[in-house]
Protein backbone atom coordinates (compact mmCIF):
# COMPACT_ATOMS: atom_id res chain seq x y z
CA UNK A 1 0.00 0.00 0.00
CA UNK A 2 1.32 3.57 -0.85
CA UNK A 3 2.09 5.52 2.48
CA UNK A 4 1.12 9.22 2.00
CA UNK A 5 2.47 11.63 4.22
CA UNK A 6 0.42 12.77 7.10
CA UNK A 7 -1.40 16.21 6.58
CA UNK A 8 0.68 18.80 8.66
CA UNK A 9 -2.92 19.62 10.22
CA UNK A 10 -3.21 15.57 11.72
CA UNK A 11 -0.05 15.83 13.45
CA UNK A 12 0.89 19.02 15.05
CA UNK A 13 -0.59 22.16 16.46
CA UNK A 14 -3.36 19.81 18.59
CA UNK A 15 -3.57 18.75 21.83
CA UNK A 16 -3.91 14.90 22.35
CA UNK A 17 -8.25 14.62 22.38
CA UNK A 18 -8.52 17.15 19.72
CA UNK A 19 -5.78 14.50 17.52
CA UNK A 20 -7.96 11.69 18.93
CA UNK A 21 -11.52 13.09 17.96
CA UNK A 22 -9.76 14.06 14.70
CA UNK A 23 -8.53 10.99 13.89
CA UNK A 24 -12.18 9.42 14.91
CA UNK A 25 -13.42 11.67 12.55
CA UNK A 26 -11.19 10.52 9.66
CA UNK A 27 -11.55 6.71 10.18
CA UNK A 28 -15.54 7.28 10.78
CA UNK A 29 -15.86 9.07 7.79
CA UNK A 30 -16.66 12.79 9.18
CA UNK A 31 -13.97 14.75 8.35
CA UNK A 32 -10.89 14.02 6.10
CA UNK A 33 -7.91 16.64 4.82
CA UNK A 34 -8.50 17.96 1.36
CA UNK A 35 -6.28 16.48 -1.13
CA UNK A 36 -4.95 14.17 1.67
CA UNK A 37 -3.36 11.84 -1.41
CA UNK A 38 -1.15 14.80 -1.96
CA UNK A 39 -0.12 15.74 1.11
CA UNK A 40 -3.30 17.53 2.33
CA UNK A 41 -4.04 21.25 1.27
CA UNK A 42 -4.05 24.33 3.01
CA UNK A 43 -6.15 23.87 6.19
CA UNK A 44 -8.74 22.99 4.08
CA UNK A 45 -11.09 20.23 5.05
CA UNK A 46 -14.05 17.63 3.12
CA UNK A 47 -16.73 16.03 4.89
CA UNK A 48 -17.20 12.22 4.23
CA UNK A 49 -20.58 10.46 4.52
CA UNK A 50 -21.35 10.90 8.16
CA UNK A 51 -19.57 14.43 8.09
CA UNK A 52 -22.42 15.60 5.27
CA UNK A 53 -25.12 14.03 7.32
CA UNK A 54 -24.38 16.09 9.92
CA UNK A 55 -23.28 19.19 9.11
CA UNK A 56 -26.54 18.70 7.09
CA UNK A 57 -28.27 18.54 10.49
CA UNK A 58 -26.86 21.67 11.67
CA UNK A 59 -27.32 23.70 9.05
CA UNK A 60 -31.48 22.35 9.00
CA UNK A 61 -31.43 22.73 13.04
CA UNK A 62 -30.19 26.54 12.14
CA UNK A 63 -32.31 27.04 9.25
CA UNK A 64 -35.49 26.15 11.06
CA UNK A 65 -34.88 27.94 14.24
CA UNK A 66 -34.73 30.82 12.38
CA UNK A 67 -37.12 30.77 9.65
CA UNK A 68 -39.93 28.77 11.27
CA UNK A 69 -39.69 28.95 15.59
CA UNK A 70 -38.81 32.77 15.60
CA UNK A 71 -40.75 35.22 13.97
CA UNK A 72 -40.70 37.71 10.42
CA UNK A 73 -37.20 35.92 9.22
CA UNK A 74 -36.90 35.33 5.51
CA UNK A 75 -34.21 33.53 3.70
CA UNK A 76 -31.68 34.12 0.99
CA UNK A 77 -29.32 32.80 -1.21
CA UNK A 78 -26.74 35.69 -2.59
CA UNK A 79 -23.82 34.34 -4.98
CA UNK A 80 -20.39 33.81 -3.97
CA UNK A 81 -18.77 36.50 -6.04
CA UNK A 82 -20.02 40.12 -5.77
CA UNK A 83 -19.00 43.32 -7.50
CA UNK A 84 -15.29 44.35 -5.70
CA UNK A 85 -17.93 48.03 -4.97
CA UNK A 86 -19.10 45.93 -2.38
CA UNK A 87 -15.86 45.11 -0.72
CA UNK A 88 -15.53 48.78 -0.77
CA UNK A 89 -18.22 49.62 1.01
CA UNK A 90 -17.89 47.40 3.47
CA UNK A 91 -15.10 48.50 4.57
CA UNK A 92 -12.89 44.71 3.59
CA UNK A 93 -11.10 46.32 1.61
CA UNK A 94 -9.46 48.64 3.26
CA UNK A 95 -7.39 48.46 6.64
CA UNK A 96 -10.46 47.48 8.83
CA UNK A 97 -9.89 43.69 7.47
CA UNK A 98 -6.17 43.30 7.69
CA UNK A 99 -4.26 41.47 9.77
CA UNK A 100 -0.74 42.68 11.46
CA UNK A 101 1.46 40.08 10.28
CA UNK A 102 5.07 39.72 10.82
CA UNK A 103 7.65 37.47 8.63
CA UNK A 104 10.57 35.63 10.13
CA UNK A 105 13.55 36.87 7.44
CA UNK A 106 15.56 33.64 7.95
CA UNK A 107 12.91 30.83 7.62
CA UNK A 108 9.77 32.87 5.71
CA UNK A 109 7.34 32.06 7.85
CA UNK A 110 4.55 34.32 9.18
CA UNK A 111 2.96 35.41 12.25
CA UNK A 112 0.08 37.81 13.57
CA UNK A 113 2.05 40.52 15.45
CA UNK A 114 -0.73 39.66 18.67
CA UNK A 115 0.29 35.93 18.59
CA UNK A 116 3.86 36.14 18.86
CA UNK A 117 5.56 36.84 22.25
CA UNK A 118 9.22 38.01 21.89
CA UNK A 119 10.82 39.20 19.24
CA UNK A 120 12.13 36.23 17.94
CA UNK A 121 10.79 33.57 15.52
CA UNK A 122 9.09 31.18 17.58
CA UNK A 123 9.76 28.33 14.86
CA UNK A 124 13.82 29.13 14.32
CA UNK A 125 14.73 31.97 16.30
CA UNK A 126 15.38 34.11 13.25
CA UNK A 127 14.80 37.86 13.03
CA UNK A 128 11.48 39.24 12.28
CA UNK A 129 10.21 41.94 10.49
CA UNK A 130 8.45 45.04 10.93
CA UNK A 131 4.56 44.27 11.36
CA UNK A 132 2.55 45.10 8.09
CA UNK A 133 -1.07 44.43 7.08
CA UNK A 134 -2.02 41.54 5.26
CA UNK A 135 -5.66 41.76 3.51
CA UNK A 136 -7.61 38.48 4.54
CA UNK A 137 -9.52 38.60 1.56
CA UNK A 138 -9.17 35.62 -1.74
CA UNK A 139 -8.53 37.21 -5.00
CA UNK A 140 -9.92 35.84 -7.48
CA UNK A 141 -10.41 37.09 -11.67
CA UNK A 142 -13.69 37.16 -13.81
CA UNK A 143 -13.46 36.84 -17.02
CA UNK A 144 -10.38 35.85 -19.53
CA UNK A 145 -7.77 38.92 -18.71
CA UNK A 146 -6.18 38.88 -15.25
CA UNK A 147 -5.47 42.45 -14.53
CA UNK A 148 -6.97 45.24 -11.53
CA UNK A 149 -10.44 45.92 -13.96
CA UNK A 150 -10.92 42.06 -13.39
CA UNK A 151 -10.18 41.41 -10.13
CA UNK A 152 -13.06 39.67 -8.09
CA UNK A 153 -13.19 38.38 -4.31
CA UNK A 154 -14.50 35.32 -2.74
CA UNK A 155 -16.49 37.01 -0.05
CA UNK A 156 -15.06 36.68 3.26
CA UNK A 157 -18.59 37.38 5.13
CA UNK A 158 -22.19 36.08 3.29
CA UNK A 159 -23.98 39.12 5.50
CA UNK A 160 -23.03 41.81 2.67
CA UNK A 161 -25.42 39.61 0.09
CA UNK A 162 -28.53 40.38 2.72
CA UNK A 163 -27.64 43.78 2.94
CA UNK A 164 -27.33 44.83 -0.77
CA UNK A 165 -30.46 42.67 -1.35
CA UNK A 166 -32.28 44.68 1.43
CA UNK A 167 -34.67 46.73 -1.21
CA UNK A 168 -34.67 43.67 -2.84
CA UNK A 169 -36.45 41.82 -0.08
CA UNK A 170 -38.56 44.89 0.96
CA UNK A 171 -40.20 44.90 -2.38
CA UNK A 172 -40.82 41.36 -2.92
CA UNK A 173 -42.13 40.64 0.33
CA UNK A 174 -44.94 42.00 2.69
CA UNK A 175 -42.41 42.31 5.63
CA UNK A 176 -42.38 45.64 7.64
CA UNK A 177 -39.66 46.48 9.99
CA UNK A 178 -38.35 44.70 12.41
CA UNK A 179 -37.83 41.52 10.22
CA UNK A 180 -34.91 39.33 9.43
CA UNK A 181 -33.01 37.60 6.68
CA UNK A 182 -30.89 34.51 7.07
CA UNK A 183 -28.56 32.74 5.09
CA UNK A 184 -26.15 30.14 5.31
CA UNK A 185 -22.98 29.56 2.55
CA UNK A 186 -19.48 29.62 1.96
CA UNK A 187 -17.18 32.16 2.86
CA UNK A 188 -12.98 32.94 2.55
CA UNK A 189 -10.38 34.07 4.32
CA UNK A 190 -6.83 33.69 3.83
CA UNK A 191 -5.76 33.61 7.19
CA UNK A 192 -2.36 33.59 8.48
CA UNK A 193 -2.47 30.85 11.31
CA UNK A 194 -5.12 28.49 10.36
CA UNK A 195 -5.25 25.05 13.24
CA UNK A 196 -6.81 23.27 15.79
CA UNK A 197 -8.66 20.80 13.32
CA UNK A 198 -11.41 22.73 11.32
CA UNK A 199 -11.37 25.44 14.19
CA UNK A 200 -9.99 28.20 11.43
CA UNK A 201 -9.63 27.04 8.18
CA UNK A 202 -9.42 28.91 4.93
CA UNK A 203 -12.79 27.95 3.58
CA UNK A 204 -15.73 27.56 5.45
CA UNK A 205 -19.49 28.22 6.22
CA UNK A 206 -21.46 30.66 8.12
CA UNK A 207 -24.88 30.25 9.06
CA UNK A 208 -26.10 34.47 9.63
CA UNK A 209 -29.14 36.31 10.52
CA UNK A 210 -29.26 39.90 9.87
CA UNK A 211 -32.13 41.77 11.98
CA UNK A 212 -33.40 45.19 10.39
CA UNK A 213 -34.51 47.29 13.40
CA UNK A 214 -35.49 50.99 14.54
CA UNK A 215 -32.31 52.49 16.06
CA UNK A 216 -34.15 53.38 19.45
CA UNK A 217 -34.61 49.07 19.50
CA UNK A 218 -31.32 47.95 18.36
CA UNK A 219 -30.08 47.48 22.52
CA UNK A 220 -33.44 45.59 23.13
CA UNK A 221 -33.21 42.74 20.29
CA UNK A 222 -29.49 43.05 20.75
CA UNK A 223 -30.29 41.21 24.49
CA UNK A 224 -33.01 39.14 22.73
CA UNK A 225 -30.63 37.64 20.34
CA UNK A 226 -27.75 37.10 22.15
CA UNK A 227 -29.88 34.92 24.64
CA UNK A 228 -31.94 32.96 22.01
CA UNK A 229 -28.19 32.09 20.05
CA UNK A 230 -27.21 30.51 23.78
CA UNK A 231 -30.61 28.75 23.91
CA UNK A 232 -29.82 27.20 20.66
CA UNK A 233 -26.56 25.95 21.85
CA UNK A 234 -28.13 24.85 25.00
CA UNK A 235 -31.09 22.91 23.30
CA UNK A 236 -28.57 21.15 21.15
CA UNK A 237 -26.78 19.13 24.25
CA UNK A 238 -24.30 22.05 24.55
CA UNK A 239 -22.80 21.46 28.37
CA UNK A 240 -23.78 24.83 30.14
CA UNK A 241 -20.37 25.18 31.95
CA UNK A 242 -18.64 25.02 28.79
CA UNK A 243 -20.55 28.02 26.79
CA UNK A 244 -20.26 31.88 27.94
CA UNK A 245 -20.65 34.85 26.61
CA UNK A 246 -17.75 37.81 26.49
CA UNK A 247 -18.71 41.02 26.49
CA UNK A 248 -16.11 42.47 23.24
CA UNK A 249 -13.87 45.18 24.62
CA UNK A 250 -13.94 48.32 21.51
CA UNK A 251 -10.58 47.81 20.42
CA UNK A 252 -10.91 44.07 19.64
CA UNK A 253 -14.30 44.38 18.45
CA UNK A 254 -14.69 44.52 14.38
CA UNK A 255 -14.73 47.35 12.10
CA UNK A 256 -18.42 47.46 12.01
CA UNK A 257 -19.49 46.55 15.11
CA UNK A 258 -20.98 49.01 18.55
CA UNK A 259 -21.19 46.16 20.41
CA UNK A 260 -20.45 42.77 19.95
CA UNK A 261 -20.63 39.54 22.38
CA UNK A 262 -18.43 36.83 21.54
CA UNK A 263 -20.45 33.13 22.22
CA UNK A 264 -18.05 31.17 23.50
CA UNK A 265 -17.28 27.45 24.29
CA UNK A 266 -13.95 25.83 26.40
CA UNK A 267 -12.70 23.55 23.75
CA UNK A 268 -9.78 21.09 24.25
CA UNK A 269 -7.39 24.25 23.38
CA UNK A 270 -9.33 26.76 25.71
CA UNK A 271 -11.74 29.28 25.53
CA UNK A 272 -12.93 30.41 21.75
CA UNK A 273 -15.22 32.21 19.93
CA UNK A 274 -17.50 30.38 18.28
CA UNK A 275 -20.63 33.17 17.49
CA UNK A 276 -20.93 36.93 17.00
CA UNK A 277 -23.64 38.86 17.63
CA UNK A 278 -23.23 42.37 16.61
CA UNK A 279 -24.78 45.62 16.44
CA UNK A 280 -23.92 47.06 13.13
CA UNK A 281 -25.47 49.99 13.86
CA UNK A 282 -26.16 51.85 10.00
CA UNK A 283 -22.93 51.25 9.18
CA UNK A 284 -23.65 48.53 6.15
CA UNK A 285 -26.50 50.15 4.88
CA UNK A 286 -25.35 53.88 4.93
CA UNK A 287 -22.17 53.02 3.05
CA UNK A 288 -23.98 51.21 1.04
CA UNK A 289 -26.11 53.82 -0.10
CA UNK A 290 -23.16 56.22 -0.52
CA UNK A 291 -21.32 53.74 -2.70
CA UNK A 292 -24.36 52.56 -4.77
CA UNK A 293 -26.30 56.33 -4.89
CA UNK A 294 -29.41 53.99 -4.04
CA UNK A 295 -31.62 55.37 -1.05
CA UNK A 296 -31.67 52.74 1.32
CA UNK A 297 -33.44 54.70 3.87
CA UNK A 298 -36.79 53.28 5.10
CA UNK A 299 -39.55 55.41 6.28
CA UNK A 300 -36.56 58.67 6.12
CA UNK A 301 -34.15 56.83 8.67
CA UNK A 302 -31.21 54.09 8.39
CA UNK A 303 -32.67 50.68 9.87
CA UNK A 304 -30.31 49.38 12.39
CA UNK A 305 -28.94 45.52 11.90
CA UNK A 306 -28.52 43.07 15.01
CA UNK A 307 -26.39 40.49 13.28
CA UNK A 308 -26.00 36.89 14.54
CA UNK A 309 -23.00 34.97 12.85
CA UNK A 310 -22.10 31.60 13.39
CA UNK A 311 -19.69 29.05 11.89
CA UNK A 312 -21.18 25.59 10.74
CA UNK A 313 -17.97 24.09 10.40
CA UNK A 314 -17.31 25.72 14.24
CA UNK A 315 -20.41 24.47 15.24
CA UNK A 316 -19.78 20.77 13.91
CA UNK A 317 -16.71 20.81 15.71
CA UNK A 318 -18.00 22.22 18.95
CA UNK A 319 -20.69 19.53 18.84
CA UNK A 320 -18.61 16.90 18.04
CA UNK A 321 -15.88 17.94 21.48
CA UNK A 322 -19.08 18.38 23.07
CA UNK A 323 -20.28 14.88 22.46
CA UNK A 324 -17.03 13.08 22.66
CA UNK A 325 -16.41 10.55 25.49
CA UNK A 326 -14.16 7.75 26.37
CA UNK A 327 -15.52 5.05 29.31
CA UNK A 328 -12.09 3.35 30.17
CA UNK A 329 -12.49 -0.16 30.46
CA UNK A 330 -16.17 -0.09 28.62
CA UNK A 331 -19.64 0.34 29.58
CA UNK A 332 -20.55 -3.40 29.57
CA UNK A 333 -18.07 -6.21 30.88
CA UNK A 334 -17.99 -8.27 28.37
CA UNK A 335 -14.22 -9.60 27.73
CA UNK A 336 -13.72 -7.93 24.28
CA UNK A 337 -15.04 -4.61 25.95
CA UNK A 338 -12.95 -4.09 28.86
CA UNK A 339 -10.14 -4.76 26.27
CA UNK A 340 -9.73 -1.30 25.49
CA UNK A 341 -11.41 2.23 25.84
CA UNK A 342 -15.12 2.46 24.65
CA UNK A 343 -15.85 5.63 22.50
CA UNK A 344 -19.49 7.19 23.03
CA UNK A 345 -20.67 10.10 20.93
CA UNK A 346 -23.73 11.44 23.20
CA UNK A 347 -25.22 13.88 20.00
CA UNK A 348 -28.15 15.02 20.35
CA UNK A 349 -30.89 12.79 18.30
CA UNK A 350 -31.35 16.08 16.11
CA UNK A 351 -27.85 16.17 14.95
CA UNK A 352 -26.63 12.13 15.05
CA UNK A 353 -25.51 11.63 11.12
CA UNK A 354 -27.61 7.69 12.05
CA UNK A 355 -30.45 7.48 13.71
CA UNK A 356 -31.06 3.68 13.32
CA UNK A 357 -28.52 0.58 12.93
CA UNK A 358 -30.31 -2.70 12.21
CA UNK A 359 -28.47 -5.54 13.61
CA UNK A 360 -29.12 -9.32 13.02
CA UNK A 361 -28.05 -11.04 15.98
CA UNK A 362 -25.45 -13.48 13.70
CA UNK A 363 -24.84 -13.14 10.15
CA UNK A 364 -24.62 -17.10 9.55
CA UNK A 365 -28.23 -17.84 9.83
CA UNK A 366 -29.84 -16.77 6.41
CA UNK A 367 -33.72 -16.45 8.07
CA UNK A 368 -32.16 -13.64 10.48
CA UNK A 369 -30.33 -11.94 8.16
CA UNK A 370 -33.87 -12.08 5.33
CA UNK A 371 -35.70 -10.41 8.58
CA UNK A 372 -32.97 -7.87 9.19
CA UNK A 373 -33.27 -6.71 5.80
CA UNK A 374 -36.52 -6.38 5.78
CA UNK A 375 -36.90 -4.58 8.75
CA UNK A 376 -33.63 -2.24 7.87
CA UNK A 377 -35.87 -1.41 4.65
CA UNK A 378 -39.00 -0.56 6.75
CA UNK A 379 -36.81 1.77 8.23
CA UNK A 380 -34.71 3.30 6.01
CA UNK A 381 -37.36 5.34 4.03
CA UNK A 382 -38.08 7.35 7.62
CA UNK A 383 -35.16 7.42 9.38
CA UNK A 384 -31.30 7.78 8.53
CA UNK A 385 -30.62 4.23 9.30
CA UNK A 386 -27.38 1.44 8.78
CA UNK A 387 -27.41 -2.15 8.44
CA UNK A 388 -24.34 -3.97 9.75
CA UNK A 389 -23.56 -7.29 9.67
CA UNK A 390 -20.28 -7.85 10.71
CA UNK A 391 -18.61 -8.75 13.82
CA UNK A 392 -19.82 -9.80 17.11
CA UNK A 393 -23.00 -7.60 18.44
CA UNK A 394 -20.95 -5.94 21.02
CA UNK A 395 -18.30 -4.49 18.19
CA UNK A 396 -21.34 -3.48 16.32
CA UNK A 397 -22.71 -2.21 19.04
CA UNK A 398 -19.66 -0.02 19.70
CA UNK A 399 -19.14 1.26 16.33
CA UNK A 400 -22.62 2.48 16.33
CA UNK A 401 -21.88 4.04 19.89
CA UNK A 402 -18.80 5.82 18.35
CA UNK A 403 -20.50 7.30 15.70
CA UNK A 404 -23.45 8.45 18.11
CA UNK A 405 -26.18 6.23 16.54
CA UNK A 406 -29.04 6.64 18.78
CA UNK A 407 -30.74 3.22 18.47
CA UNK A 408 -29.43 -0.55 17.70
CA UNK A 409 -32.36 -2.61 16.51
CA UNK A 410 -31.90 -6.65 16.97
CA UNK A 411 -33.00 -9.18 15.14
CA UNK A 412 -32.76 -12.30 16.87
CA UNK A 413 -34.28 -15.70 17.17
CA UNK A 414 -37.44 -14.53 19.16
CA UNK A 415 -37.88 -12.10 15.96
CA UNK A 416 -38.87 -14.85 14.24
CA UNK A 417 -41.06 -16.36 16.65
CA UNK A 418 -42.58 -13.58 18.12
CA UNK A 419 -41.99 -10.85 15.35
CA UNK A 420 -40.33 -8.44 17.82
CA UNK A 421 -37.72 -6.84 17.85
CA UNK A 422 -34.76 -5.29 20.85
CA UNK A 423 -34.43 -1.73 20.61
CA UNK A 424 -31.28 -0.83 22.44
CA UNK A 425 -30.69 2.77 23.51
CA UNK A 426 -27.54 4.60 22.81
CA UNK A 427 -26.94 6.39 26.22
CA UNK A 428 -28.83 4.43 28.73
CA UNK A 429 -28.04 0.73 26.89
CA UNK A 430 -31.39 -0.28 28.04
CA UNK A 431 -33.03 -2.89 25.65
CA UNK A 432 -36.91 -3.18 25.44
CA UNK A 433 -38.78 -5.42 23.11
CA UNK A 434 -41.00 -3.61 20.33
CA UNK A 435 -43.52 -5.61 17.60
CA UNK A 436 -41.94 -4.36 14.26
CA UNK A 437 -45.27 -3.23 13.58
CA UNK A 438 -45.21 -1.09 16.33
CA UNK A 439 -41.69 0.06 15.34
CA UNK A 440 -41.94 3.52 13.28
CA UNK A 441 -44.02 4.80 15.64
CA UNK A 442 -42.09 4.22 18.92
CA UNK A 443 -39.40 5.54 16.74
CA UNK A 444 -40.75 8.74 15.97
CA UNK A 445 -42.40 9.61 19.13
CA UNK A 446 -38.07 8.94 20.60
CA UNK A 447 -36.64 10.84 17.65
N1 LIG B 1 -20.49 38.78 9.41
C1 LIG B 1 -19.80 38.84 10.62
C2 LIG B 1 -18.68 37.92 10.69
O1 LIG B 1 -18.29 37.35 9.70
P1 LIG B 1 -16.89 36.95 12.32
O2 LIG B 1 -16.80 37.03 13.83
O3 LIG B 1 -15.70 37.39 11.53
O4 LIG B 1 -18.17 37.80 11.94
C3 LIG B 1 -18.42 34.89 12.42
O5 LIG B 1 -17.25 35.47 11.92
C4 LIG B 1 -18.24 33.41 12.64
O6 LIG B 1 -17.79 32.77 11.44
C5 LIG B 1 -17.22 33.04 13.69
O7 LIG B 1 -17.74 33.13 14.99
C6 LIG B 1 -16.89 31.62 13.29
O8 LIG B 1 -17.88 30.72 13.79
C7 LIG B 1 -16.97 31.67 11.77
N2 LIG B 1 -15.63 31.87 11.21
C8 LIG B 1 -14.99 33.03 10.99
N3 LIG B 1 -13.76 32.82 10.48
C9 LIG B 1 -13.60 31.47 10.39
C10 LIG B 1 -12.55 30.61 9.93
N4 LIG B 1 -11.41 31.09 9.45
N5 LIG B 1 -12.75 29.27 10.00
C11 LIG B 1 -13.92 28.75 10.45
N6 LIG B 1 -14.94 29.53 10.88
C12 LIG B 1 -14.80 30.86 10.86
Amino acid sequence: MIQFPRPRELSNNMTDLMQKIASLAKRRGFIFPSSEIYGGFGSCYDFGPLGVEMKNNIKKAWWDEMTKTQKDIVGLDAAILMSPKVWQASGHLSAGFADELVECKKCHKRFKKDEIKGSKCPECGGVLTKPRKFNLMMKTFIGSVENETSTSYLRPETCQGIYVNFENVLNSTRLKIPFGVAQIGKAFRNEITPGNFIYRTREFEQMEMQWFCQPKTADKFFDFWKKQRMKWYLNLGIKKENLRAREVPVKERAHYARRQIDIEYKFPFGWQEIEGVHNRGDYDLSNHAKYSGQDFKYEGYFPYIIETSAGADRSFLTFLVNAYSEVKGGRTKTTEATKEAEVLLKLHKTLAPVKIAVLPLVKNKPQLVKKAKEVYQLLKTHFSTQYDEVGSIGRRYRRQDEIGTMYAVTIDFDTLKKKDVTLRNRDTMKQERIKIDKLVECLKKQL
